[in-house]
């Protein structure tokens, strides 16, 4: 039976919807669109909440109409709604949980709350129908972690962040040189035309077993090594700029390659996936890539960074599951996806939010 899904995303700072259509084998995505707010808090230099909220409020109705004419359906045929309902930022998760049900209940379809990171965990299999159990690399603004993957909603933490998200790592370094935000694809851009061996970097925890990650040493490398050059030469060139920028990645990539192959070696899967908004940066993909003879999959770009098609297939799983909710689905700024393990110490300078 094929089953039509409508997905809403608003945890952050992309205003999403999506229409997937499930077949009982895979998932084909009708529809998949997304507004940026990265223009409304350039000024600010990060994510303001209250702006974010605002905005969300305004756009969903508009996304969730085009989404719906994209795919050539109408909301009538729609089987179910899913949408975000944790974590991320209050304001805007709140923003498209009563957009959905407010859907959901003038429509009569029922309602499916989805864990925005089980929406990163699962797309490897939206996207390449890779068989469970598989290991997951999730790295984004937020979070990073590796996951053992058994099943639409049986995840295992093997390890993780102890600080910062490396997508948080790279907004930080794009701050401090000048580049512009989302600072993912403006560090990636740089180094490009930089030489990735100019600045040895640390390599945070590698000395450490398992494998839990660091990335607040590296971060604060990067500032120093910038206010070196700066009192030295007064300034920084487009070449250091480029030169900090590629040996940042270097030493980011280096460092989760490594935990990767541990987490490998501890976890007995069958695949190797890597998920978030860092998994669009093209030299981790090329360097993860090379760690294992496992099948590895690395989403298309538009799939790695937040979309509602992910949020739709995770709605579409757990609703083939039987599961789904009613009208008192509460907003999640806080949902950690291994619900059994413990809190990071301090993991994610946004909130420890998994
Ligand atoms: O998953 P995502 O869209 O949002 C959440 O955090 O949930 O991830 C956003 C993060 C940002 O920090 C952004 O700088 C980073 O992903 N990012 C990248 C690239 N594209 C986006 N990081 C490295 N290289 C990229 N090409
Ligand atoms: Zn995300």
């Amino acid at each position: 039976m094929s089953l039509t899904i409508l997905g809403i995303e608003s945890s952050c700072d992309d205003t999403a919807a999506a229409i997937l259509r499930g077949t009982g084998q895979g998932a084909q995505i009708l529809s998949n669109v997304v507004s940026s707010q990265t223009d409304l808090h350039a000024a600010y230099g990060g994510v303001v909440p209250e702006i974010a909220a605002r905005a969300h409020a305004e756009t969903l109705d508009l996304m969730v109409e085009q989404a719906v004419a994209q795919a050539g359906v109408t909301l009538t045929d729609l089987d179910a709604i899913a949408v975000t309902a944790g974590p991320g930022l209050i304001g805007g998760v709140l923003s498209g949980v009563m957009a959905a049900k407010g859907l959901a209940f003038g429509l009569g379809k029922p309602l499916i709350g989805v864990n925005h990171l089980a929406g990163h965990a699962l797309t490897p299999r939206l996207t390449d129908g890779i068989e469970f159990p598989y290991l997951l690399l999730l790295v984004s603004g937020g979070h990073c972690q590796f996951l053992r993957v058994d099943g639409p909603e049986a995840f295992t933490r093997l390890g993780g962040t102890i600080d910062d998200a490396p997508g948080e790592a790279f907004d930080k370094v794009a701050r401090l040189l000048g580049l512009p935000q989302p600072g993912g694809p403006s560090v990636e851009a740089a180094a490009k035309y930089g030489d990735a061996t100019r600045f040895p970097l640390p390599r945070p925890l590698l000395d450490r077993p398992g494998c839990d990650l660091s990335f607040s040493g590296l971060k604060t490398a990067v500032l120093r090594t910038r206010d070196a050059l700066v009192a030295d030469q007064g300034g920084l060139t487009e070449q250091d700029r480029g030169d900090l920028c590629a040996s940042f990645q270097m030493a980011l990539a280096d460092v989760l390659a490594e935990k990767s192959r541990r987490a490998l070696d501890m976890s007995d899967v069958t695949a190797f996936a890597v998920a978030g908004g860092v998994a669009a940066n093209g030299t981790l993909r090329a360097r993860l890539e090379t760690i294992t003879d496992l099948p590895f999959v690395a989403p298309p770009l538009a799939l790695c960074t937040d979309n509602a098609a992910m949020i739709a297939y995770a709605g579409l799983l757990a609703f083939e599951a039987g599961r789904t909710d009613d009208m008192t689905l509460s907003a999640r700024p806080r949902w950690p996806l291994d619900q059994a393990a413990a809190p990071m110490i301090g993991s994610g300078k946004k909130g420890a939010k998994a």
